[in-house]
C-alpha cells in the first residue's frame, strides 16, 4: 500500500533539486484528507486498545521469571507505544502506527534526519517482527548513553580516571565504554564491524563511541536521542596511547585494547571466549573491528541466554541493529530519495543487481551477462526477449513495468544488459528500464562524495524488491540484502566459459554471513 501510493502520481518524475523540496511532497502526500482523519480516529482507538491488550498479554503470559525486568518491560513497552499513539504528528506517526513501527522515539528532531521517518516510504516493510525484549533493551541502552554520553559527569569522572591511571573504585560512575576505531576503509567493512561493536555494547552494558574519522559524521544520523555516539575530539587517544603501546598493554588498569580482525592471531580470536570476556572488565575497551565479528558473539556461552531472548530468530540480527543505528544523514537522504523518485518510483518492481565482476576479457564478460540474464529470466525476475519475431511496440499483452537498478564498478555490464532490452522486444510487451548510479570516476570524485553515493547505492540495492548479485562476497551487498531484509539469488560461476544450470540460486539467510564462521577455537 505504501508504495503503491506513489505510482498514482501521474506527472512526471521531478528532480528536485533540495532536499526539503522532496520532503515537503512526502508530508504532502502522507497529510490525512478531512473524510480520513475521522476513521484515522477510530483506527487510532481500536490501535491503542489493541496495543493494551496485547500489552497486558504480554504481561500475563510471562509471569516475572528471575527478575523483575519482563514486567517492567511490558510495562515499558506499554507506556512507549501509548505515549506515541496520543502523540500525533501531523498524520505521519498514524502512518507509522499503521505501519506497526513502534521503534521511533518521539524524541528526536525530525528535520535533523528525515531518513529516520521516511524509510518505511521505499523499503519494502520487514518480513520479520523485532522482538519487544530488544525495544525494552534498545530503551534501556538509550537511557544510558544519555546518562553516560560526551561530556556528561559521568562521562568526565571516568575520562579523569583514565588520565591519571587510577584503577582504585574505578566505577564510581557506573559507565563503562567501547571506543570503535575507525579504519576509515570500506563503507560496508565499517557498518558490519560497527554493528557488531554496538551488540557486543549491548551486551557488556557498555557505551558506544565512535571515532569520528573523515566522514562518520557526514553519512549517518545520531542513533540515540538527546546524546551523541561520536568520540569528542578531545578525547585523549593520539595523546596518551598510540597502536604499538595499546597492544603491549598500555599498563594503565583503566583501559584494554582488543584488535578484532579477519586475519587476526589465535590470541585475538580469544576475545570471543568466555574467560577473556571475564578479564574485560576496564572502563575504557578499544575495540578495532572491521569485520562482521556479531556472529562470533552467539559463541559466547555467557550472551547466548540473552541473544536468544534479544533475536529470536536468529539470522535477524544484523537486519534489525542495521535498521536502528544506520541512518542516512539528510545530504545522503537527498541522494537517496531523489534518484529513487527519478526512476525507481514508478515501476512496478524493482530489482537490484550487483556485478562484483571487473570487466577482464572478452569472454568471461559476456558469460557473465548471459548468467545473468538466464538466471532472471529462469526465476521470472526479468521478463523474456523475443529474438526472433520482432513484435511491434503496440502488441503488449503485459503492462507491468520493471526497473533495473544495476551496481557495478564497470560501465560495461550496464550498457550490455540494457541493449539487449533495447534491441529486442519482450515476449510479453513487459516495459523494463535500466538504471546505474555511478560511475566511480572516483579520480574525480572527492573522497567525501565517494562514500556518500556508497551509501545511496547500498541504501537503493536495499529497497529493490528482488536482488541479484554476483557473489555473496562483498560487503556492500551484505548490508544492503541485511538491511533490506532480502535473500539475494546469488550467480553461479559459469563453468568452462559457458551458461548452465543452475544459473544461481537463492541465499539461504538475510544475514551477511560471508565472514561467519571465522571466530573459533575457545578452550571448551
Ligand atoms: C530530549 O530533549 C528535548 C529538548 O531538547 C526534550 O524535549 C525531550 O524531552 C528530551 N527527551 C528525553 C528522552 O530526554
Ligand atoms: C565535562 O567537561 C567538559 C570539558 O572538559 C565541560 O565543558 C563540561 O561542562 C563538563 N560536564 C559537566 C556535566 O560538568
Ligand atoms: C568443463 O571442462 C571440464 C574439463 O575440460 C569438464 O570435465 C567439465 O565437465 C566441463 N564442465 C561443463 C559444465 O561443461
Amino acid at each position: 500500500m505504501k508504495r503503491g501510493k506513489k505510482n498514482s502520481d501521474a506527472g512526471d518524475p521531478v528532480i528536485n533539486s533540495d532536499t526539503r523540496t522532496g520532503s515537503s511532497e512526502l508530508n504532502a502526500m502522507m497529510k490525512p484528507s478531512l473524510s480520513s482523519i475521522k476513521s484515522m480516529g477510530l483506527l487510532l482507538a481500536v490501535l491503542m486498545v489493541a496495543s493494551v491488550m496485547f500489552s497486558l498479554s504480554v504481561v500475563l503470559r510471562d509471569p516475572p521469571s528471575d527478575d523483575v525486568v519482563e514486567t517492567d518491560a511490558a510495562s515499558r513497552v506499554l507506556q512507549i507505544r501509548l505515549h506515541q499513539a496520543i502523540e500525533s504528528d501531523g498524520g505521519l506517526s498514524e502512518k507509522k502506527e499503521q505501519l506497526g513501527d513502534f521503534n521511533v522515539v518521539p524524541s528526536f528532531d525530525k528535520e535533523s534526519c528525515l531518513s529516520r521517518y521516511e524509510a518505511s516510504l521505499y523499503r519494502k516493510e520487514s518480513p520479520f517482527k523485532q522482538s519487544s525484549y530488544l525495544d525494552y533493551r534498545l530503551q534501556r541502552y538509550e537511557d544510558l548513553h544519555r546518562r553516560c554520553g560526551p561530556f556528561t559527569t559521568s562521562y568526565n569522572l571516568t575520562l579523569d580516571k583514565l588520565k591519571s591511571g587510577d584503577g582504585s573504585d574505578g566505577e564510581v560512575s557506573g559507565c563503562r565504554y567501547v571506543i570503535w576505531l575507525n579504519s576509515n576503509g570500506e563503507l560496508g567493512n565499517r557498518m558490519l564491524g560497527l554493528a557488531s561493536a554496538f551488540l557486543y555494547a549491548l551486551l557488556t552494558n557498555r557505551v558506544l563511541l565512535v571515532e569520528l574519522g573523515l566522514d562518520m559524521a557526514d553519512l549517518f544520523c545520531e542513533p540515540f536521542p538527546n546524546t551523541s555516539w561520536f568520540l569528542p575530539l578531545e578525547f585523549p587517544l593520539n595523546s596518551l596511547f598510540n597502536e604499538q603501546s595499546l597492544l603491549r598493554n598500555s599498563g594503565n588498569p583503566m583501559v584494554a585494547y582488543r584488535h578484532v580482525v579477519r586475519d587476526s592471531s589465535d590470541q585475538q580470536k580469544l576475545f570471543f571466549c568466555e574467560e577473556s570476556q571475564v578479564l574485560l572488565e576496564t572502563p575504557w575497551l578499544i575495540l578495532k573491528a572491521d569485520s562482521f565479528f556479531l556472529p562470533s558473539l552467539f559463541s559466547v556461552s555467557s550472551f547466548k541466554q540473552e541473544l536468544q531472548k534479544l533475536f529470536p530468530e536468529k539470522e535477524t540480527a544484523f537486519h534489525f541493529l542495521g535498521q536502528y543505528l544506520f541512518h542516512p544523514t539528510n545530504v545522503v537522504w537527498g541522494l537517496i530519495t531523489r534518484y529513487y523518485h527519478a526512476y525507481l518510483a514508478r515501476a512496478d518492481q524493482r530489482i537490484g543487481i550487483y556485478i562484483g565482476v571487473s570487466e577482464s576479457g572478452n569472454d568471461q564478460f559476456q558469460h557473465s551477462i548471459n548468467q545473468i540474464l538466464a538466471c532472471g529470466t529462469r526465476h521470472k525476475l526479468l521478463p523474456e526477449v523475443d529474438k526472433q519475431r520482432h513484435l511491434p511496440s503496440s502488441q503488449v499483452l503485459n503492462r507491468k513495468s520493471t526497473a533495473v537498478f544495476i551496481s557495478s564498478s564497470s560501465p560495461g555490464y550496464f550498457e550490455s544488459i540494457r541493449d539487449v532490452y533495447w534491441e529486442n522486444p519482450t515476449v510479453m510487451g513487459e516495459i523494463i528500464s535500466f538504471h546505474k548510479p555511478s560511475h566511480k570516476d572516483y579520480q574525480k570524485t572527492p573522497r567525501n562524495m565517494e562514500s556518500k553515493r556508497a551509501w545511496a547505492e547500498i541504501y537503493l540495492l536495499s529497497c529493490s524488491d528482488v536482488l541479484v548479485v554476483t557473489s555473496s562476497w562483498y560487503s556492500l551487498v551484505e548490508v544492503a540484502h541485511g538491511l533490506g531484509g532480502l535473500k539475494p539469488w546469488v550467480l553461479n560461476k559459469a563453468e568452462n566459459g559457458t551458461a548452465h544450470e543452475p544459473y544461481c540460486v537463492r541465499a539461504r539467510s538475510i544475514e551477511p554471513c560471508s565472514q561467519a564462521s571465522l571466530f573459533h577455537g575457545c578452550k571448551d
